[in-house]
């Protein structure tokens, strides 16, 4: 039976880097790089390429890319779209190739270049990753993109209620993947309630884009299930 195992933070990668060919890497970024990415898809993206810097992604529009930068939660000067959800309508999207640089969600997915699959999970396709992980039934790697290499509750959160979905299929002997369902468990009546306390939540308030939160925590609100393969993210047919 396979396991799975949970990455608090990007500092923690390289402890999990061995055979990493032979595991699925879910990223993470609740808040709000991998829900972003599958509104972006669900509201007909094409085809979504993470850089690393604001000019690289800029440099794709001389080829119709849109281009996208966040960092440290706002919008970078200069460019008409951060990181919020609400940014990616259907208007804005449908159709089009986005290059997309965020504060910590980017990162985590180049950092998984080498696994076996790389799927973008966020709560608006939890079903969808779940099924994912099922049918491949490979080692997983939970995998929290956190802030700036710091621990954060929301994307723990999220790879505990994944964890736990999934504990009849896999074998959980991880001391983080048990310690997220017990903080998923600590959250899930009351998400948004718990959430408040959550240190992004807060910069989200200081920057007046609490309403992202809302979007963030939609449960199944798509079937679309984003692969991050060559370079690129694709949305992959559930
Ligand atoms: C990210 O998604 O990389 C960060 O969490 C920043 C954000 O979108 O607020």
């Amino acid at each position: 039976m396979p396991n799975i195992e949970t990455i608090i933070s990007p500092a923690l990668f390289h402890l999990h880097e061995e055979d990493i060919e032979h595991k699925n890497v879910v990223v993470i970024d609740i808040l709000r790089a991998t829900t972003t990415i599958c509104v972006a898809f669900a509201n007909g993206a094409k085809e979504i390429l993470p850089v690393s810097k604001p000019e690289d992604a800029a440099a794709m529009q001389q080829l119709g890319w849109i281009a996208a930068a966040e960092r440290h939660g706002e919008t970078v000067p200069g460019f008409d779209m951060g990181n919020s959800p609400q940014d990616y309508s259907a208007e804005r999207v449908n159709g089009r190739k986005i290059a997309l640089t965020t504060t910590n969600g980017t990162r985590a997915l180049q950092m998984s270049k080498s696994a076996r699959n790389v799927w973008v999970g966020s709560f608006l396709n939890m079903d969808a990753i779940c099924k994912a992980l099922l049918s491949d039934n490979h080692d997983i790697l939970l995998f929290c993109a956190g802030w700036k290499d710091k621990f954060n509750l929301e994307d723990t959160i999220y790879a505990g209620a994944l964890a736990r979905k999934l504990s009849a299929q896999f074998i959980i002997e991880d001391d983080a993947t048990l310690a997220a369902i017990d903080l998923y468990m600590a959250a899930e009546n009351n998400m948004a309630g718990y959430l408040q306390k959550a240190s992004h939540v807060n910069r989200f308030k200081s920057l007046h884009i609490e309403s992202d939160l809302d979007i963030c925590l939609k449960t199944n609100s798509t079937d679309i299930l984003p692969v991050f393969t060559n370079g690129s993210i694709y949305p992959q047919n559930p």
